[in-house]
């Protein structure tokens, strides 16, 4: 007997194969590598939710749908979630990535007034207006290489305005573009150029003033810092961190990116999200990221763009029960990239991560750290329909391929959000 007819926004047709990891929970150890793959599944959406995966046959017989998408025998996968990305700047710094590969370093580049400082000019003197249409194009970018989620954080404006003036240009962005954006307020990524010879009155600015004001609009969700030696010291991060905490902003950290200095092990201690970069983490850093519950957030082509010949200890963080989560940290500095499809292949390479592992670090965990994966980073029947289509016979190809662009068509709460032309 034929089940009764029932009514679909969205039938997702003629895949390849359907391949996601499960469950709402982040995944480390040998749980991070088991996906589920599907040859052949179809993908029924109703009011921007899956309401059922399965045959083609069976699913047409159970449901009138209002359009078909046709997959063309590809590869559909969740929508990433890139949950480190610093999005909002005017300007980009060419300049210093060509001083990097004449042997300059970052922090070098940095004491000399460039790095972060160079885009915090550049966020200052840059209206509103501006700021927002720069955004809009980066999140089509986003778009167009399958991310369907970013994290995105502050962090060149430096003053309480230029702050605010950030987080309004994504508030507005948030509002006019289908790409998900979660807030992150990052004051405390260097000092500005007027606080150079009294740093400690500039951690107070963020203490009694940046925070409560700006945990009083509600535009962030989260507080990050960027906890290093040449920037903010384990004690001013902790005092920052513990201030946000209180006032009741989530916590991520820029941890061990370039020193030994601990940060993992405050990420621990505060109960933080998220501990990014991890370069250099020490051996009970990573035992009390475990304990702790903390994702990584890894970042595996920043070494390689800084010159860093140094790459976080991914292998054994998974191994050891670590849910990693994978990202670009696009950012006009130390990586001016917006692929996570090229990062999912420099994981492979660089930390040794089957396609599996890949994927489930790109959708699930970091959808998990951003407290999202009750909704979103899996194909399931009950979650959000965030989907993205590779022209690829199967996701091991997916992670195989570089340097093109493989995206055939991406949908976001079930709507088709980008479709490359043919
Ligand atoms: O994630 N480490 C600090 N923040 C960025 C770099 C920002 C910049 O250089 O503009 C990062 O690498
Ligand atoms: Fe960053």
């Amino acid at each position: 007997m034929s089940q009764p007819i029932e009514d679909a926004d969205l039938l997702i047709t003629r895949t390849a194969e359907v391949a996601s990891s499960t469950g709402s929970t982040a995944r480390g150890g040998a749980a991070l590598a088991r996906i589920r793959v599907e040859r052949g599944a179809a993908i029924a959406i109703r009011g921007g939710t899956i309401v059922a995966i399965g045959s083609e046959g069976d699913l047409r017989q159970r449901f009138r749908a209002a359009r078909e998408l046709d997959a063309r025998e590809g590869t559909v996968v969740p929508g990433f979630v890139d949950a480190h990305t610093h999005p909002v700047f005017a300007g980009t710094r060419e300049d210093e990535f060509e001083m990097r590969t004449r042997g300059a370093t970052y922090v070098e580049i940095a004491q000399a007034g460039g790095g972060i400082l160079s885009s915090v000019r550049g966020v200052r003197s840059a209206s509103k207006e501006e700021l927002l249409a720069r955004l809009l194009v980066r999140l089509d970018r986003f778009l167009e290489l399958g991310t369907t989620t970013i994290e995105a954080k502050t962090g060149y404006g430096l003053t309480l305005e230029d702050e605010i003036k950030s987080l309004e240009v994504l508030e507005l962005a948030r509002k006019l573009h289908p790409v998900e954006i979660v807030s992150t307020f990052l004051g405390a990524h260097d000092y500005p150029a007027e606080y150079r010879d009294r740093k400690p009155a500039y951690v107070d600015l963020v203490l009694n003033e940046m925070l409560p004001r700006v945990a009083s609009t509600g535009l962030a969700e989260y507080c990050d810092i960027f906890t290093e030696s040449h920037v903010f010291g384990l004690d001013d991060s902790r005092r920052i961190l513990t201030r946000a905490r209180d006032l009741g902003l989530k916590l991520r950290l820029h941890a061990d990116q370039l020193t030994s200095l601990g940060g993992a092990e405050l990420a621990a201690e505060l109960g933080a999200a998220s501990a990014d970069h991890l370069e250099f983490v020490s051996e009970p850093g990573i035992d009390a990221l475990r304990e702790a519950g903390v994702i990584p957030v890894l970042c595996p082509l920043v070494p390689l763009y800084l010159r860093v010949d140094r790459e976080a200890p991914a292998r054994r963080m998974i191994d050891r029960g670590l849910a990693v989560a994978l990202s670009t940290d696009f950012n006009p500095g130390s990586c001016y990239l917006q692929s996570m499809p090229e990062v999912l292949t420099w994981a492979a390479l660089r930390y040794r991560m089957s396609a599996g592992e890949a994927l489930a670090a790109a959708t699930l965990n970091p959808a998990a750290s951003l407290g999202r994966a009750d909704r979103l980073g899996t194909i399931e029947v009950g979650k959000q329909a965030d989907l993205a289509c590779f022209d690829v016979p199967n996701h091991r190809h997916l992670v195989y391929e570089f340097g093109r662009n493989a995206v055939s068509w991406v949908v976001k709460r079930g709507v088709v959000v980008h479709e490359r032309r043919a």
